[in-house]
């Protein structure tokens, strides 16, 4: 591990946000270490948290990637949150939630840093075809307030290479590393959380046809071959025809069959793009 020097004393937004300023109204919690902020997000919204509540941490001790992952959580480096929402959407919604939430993660790190990343479907934000950030989109279960669901972000700010673990570090990337320079987390989590509500907001509108175009324009992987670990281990080899008008992924195989991938492990065959 690189040592932690630049980021203590805490960035003063970060800061400002762990003494109990909000955001736009919404009750932000900052724990100093959660075993995981999804986690918690999902009992708080189980006993009745408001809508739009936003947990973070510091660090996690058991921060949860897709399909059953790690997400190292080291202190001081990077953003581990998580937002409760209950968008009145169904539970097969889920992924058009995960969409929306990348497009308005790509659209704070733009804001923030000038830094052009891609999307790849469903929860991966590349830059030049590394990690930068990964969501994990949670449905609680059913409420006095009815089901929530729980998006929740890690997003890579100022790691150095050497933070990252060995065995998916090559595929890692921070913002730092990115744009060389050191960024608050507080300021950026206030970013996040506020294209989010805009995104949600989208999707609540019934709009998820204008997420899609948006989303579409950054798609990492449109027209690239790639493979597709099925469930049950088989692999697809294909090319990507990006997500359909449900965010639903097509892949048309090396016989032409059309695949709708609702899950799985995603990997880019071209040499340029190294997830
Ligand atoms: C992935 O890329 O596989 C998703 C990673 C999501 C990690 C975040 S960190 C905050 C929140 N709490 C968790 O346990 N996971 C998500």
């Amino acid at each position: 591990m690189a040592e932690l020097t630049v980021n203590r004393p805490l960035e003063p937004i970060w800061k400002q946000l762990q003494e109990g300023g909000g955001i736009n109204g919404r009750q932000v919690l900052i724990y100093k270490c959660l075993n995981s902020t999804n986690t918690t997000a999902l009992n708080l919204a189980a006993a009745g948290a408001p809508t739009g509540m936003v947990v973070a941490a510091d660090s996690q001790s058991a921060g949860r990637g897709r399909l059953g992952r790690k997400w190292q959580s080291p202190p001081g480096l990077g953003l581990y949150f998580s937002i409760i929402t209950r968008p009145r959407l169904d539970l097969k919604d889920l992924t058009k939630i995960t969409l929306a939430a990348g497009l308005a993660l790509r659209t704070a790190i733009l804001a923030a840093s000038a830094l052009e990343t891609e999307l790849k479907w469903p929860n991966d934000i590349l830059w030049q075809g590394k990690k930068m950030a990964g969501i994990l989109t949670e449905c609680g279960a059913q409420s006095t307030k009815g089901r929530a669901a729980i998006i929740g972000i890690g997003l890579n700010i100022n790691s150095e290479p050497d933070d990252f673990p060995m065995e998916t570090g090559r595929r890692m990337v921070s913002m730092r590393t990115a744009a060389n320079r050191f960024y608050d987390r507080g300021l950026m989590l206030t970013a996040v959380v506020e294209a989010m509500e805009r995104e949600v907001k989208r999707l609540e509108n019934g709009d998820f046809a204008a997420i899609l175009r948006d989303w579409r324009r950054w798609d990492a992987s449109r027209g690239k071959r790639l493979t597709w670990l099925r469930a049950d281990g088989m692999p697809v080899c294909g090319i990507s025809l990006g997500p359909d008008e449900n965010g639903v992924l097509r892949i048309k195989d090396t016989a032409g069959l059309i695949h709708q991938v609702i899950s799985g492990d995603l990997r880019l065959m071209d040499k340029e793009k190294r997830h």
